[in-house]
């Protein structure tokens, strides 16, 4: 085998982390554009101190090594490059570089850890006390369930020989109401109600357990139950109020979010008919206001939601469960379109390419994958507008928001 080279390596170059755009290195360049950094001799001027201790080792926030001005001009060259957009003006700061994000998924490691995924690792947890990226009750909620799992000696999750009992910690927070919701999820049964005591007195407003059988690597429980407290949590976007369950998607980061909605509003102005794809609970049609609502999604616990959303408003709306692919109809004045990251399925993208309406938004955590998709969506549309939002400071990741409209 091709050993790895010493060399001088550039920022993006290879797949080398902790890299800065600017910075002069050496690393090792390995197959298929793997790279490792060695040492950075010439570092980017836009360099900073990281705050936090698990910086390298956490599989998040790999780019706290960047001033957050710097993370923004970033951002946006490689979205002007990406989309190959004529001028990409620069992206809307989070309100808050730190403590922004409402939802985090602590996995529980073989030797008793809590905390993240190490980098590059899929069976190895970095255990952390408090995230910088996180709300502060996160902080007091790893503290009590650290102390509830040493005192019961219970085992958490080995990856490799699918053995243990404690998988998951989910902590989902309202940035505007201030309520919180922990849920643990667990490959057995262990004595939950004492946690759920423990964090309702550091004032989490609803503790939930649930259990899975599956040794996936991601959370998929086969039940549920409500130990403590409210299963859901109340989310402010200007004027209107969302109830979200755990399971539902809710944008990570919801003033960046606010900012993002109200341009859209802007841009689009009053709507008849709107259909929003992928709809989660409902917010970005409510938020529009148009004559006639359809939304859909594939998640039946978020469209619930969505329809008590509409209620709770004052708004009337249509929300089906179903994958978006399948819709039938795609006739409507608007459609907005917010799938996952993995982007819309194939399917949609030529439908739409051969019979979409005439004006899409598109809002895409992906501009990579936006990027595929314009080159089939490109032969019935242009891309008229581009704002990019950073909803994700700390890392690599921006949210666009697109206007589309037929060529
Ligand atoms: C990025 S989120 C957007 C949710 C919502 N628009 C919002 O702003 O909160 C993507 C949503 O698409 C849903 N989803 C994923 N695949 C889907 C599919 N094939 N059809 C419909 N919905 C899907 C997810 O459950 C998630 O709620």
């Amino acid at each position: 085998m091709k050993p790895a080279r010493l060399c001088e390596i550039t920022c993006g170059q290879t797949d080398a982390r902790l890299m800065a755009p600017g910075d002069r290195a050496r690393g090792f360049v390995g197959k298929r554009g793997r790279g490792w950094l060695l040492e950075v001799h010439h570092p980017d001027p836009a360099r900073v101190e990281p705050p936090c201790p698990h910086y390298g080792h956490c599989g998040g926030c790999s780019w706290q090594h960047l001033s957050y001005p710097a993370q923004l001009s970033y951002k946006a060259e490689t979205v002007h490059r990406m989309l190959a957009a004529e001028s990409v003006p620069p992206p809307v700061a989070s309100p808050s570089p730190w403590l922004y994000r409402t939802k985090v998924e602590l996995s529980f490691g073989a030797s008793g850890e809590l905390g993240f995924m190490r980098q590059g690792r899929w069976n190895q947890v970095c255990p952390v006390d408090r995230c910088l990226i996180g709300p502060p009750c996160n902080h007091a909620a790893l503290q009590a369930t650290r102390e509830w799992q040493h005192l019961h000696a219970l085992p958490g999750w080995d990856a490799r020989n699918q053995t243990g009992l404690l998988r998951w910690l989910v902590l989902r927070h309202s940035s505007t109401t201030g309520q919180w919701l922990a849920v643990l999820v667990t490959q057995g049964e262990v004595p939950a109600a004492e946690l759920a005591i423990e964090l309702t007195e550091r004032g989490a407003t609803g503790v939930l357990l649930a259990r899975q059988s599956s040794t996936a690597g991601a959370v998929k429980p086969d039940s549920v139950e409500l130990l403590a407290g409210n299963d859901q949590l109340i989310e402010r976007l200007g004027e209107l109020n969302f109830e979200l369950s755990w399971r539902s998607f809710y944008q990570a980061n919801p003033p960046a979010y606010l900012r993002l909605l109200e341009t859209a509003k802007r841009w689009v102005g009053p709507v008849e008919r709107l259909l929003d794809l992928y709809c989660g609970i409902g917010t970005i049609g409510l938020f529009l206001e148009p004559g006639q609502l359809t939304g859909v999604e594939s998640v039946p616990e978020a469209i619930e939601n969505a329809r008590a959303n509409a209620l709770r408003n004052q708004r009337s709306g249509r929300f089906e469960v179903g994958p978006a692919e399948e819709w039938p109809d795609l006739s409507c004045d608007l459609l907005v379109l917010d799938p996952p990251r993995s982007g819309c399925h194939p399917k949609l993208i030529k439908r739409l390419a051969a019979e979409g309406p005439e004006t899409l938004l598109y809002v895409s955590c992906n501009p990579a994958r936006l990027a595929e998709e314009m080159k089939v969506l490109g032969q019935r549309y242009r891309l008229e507008r581009l704002q990019c939002f950073d909803f994700f400071p700390q890392t690599p990741h921006i949210e666009a928001l697109c206007l589309l409209r037929l060529k």
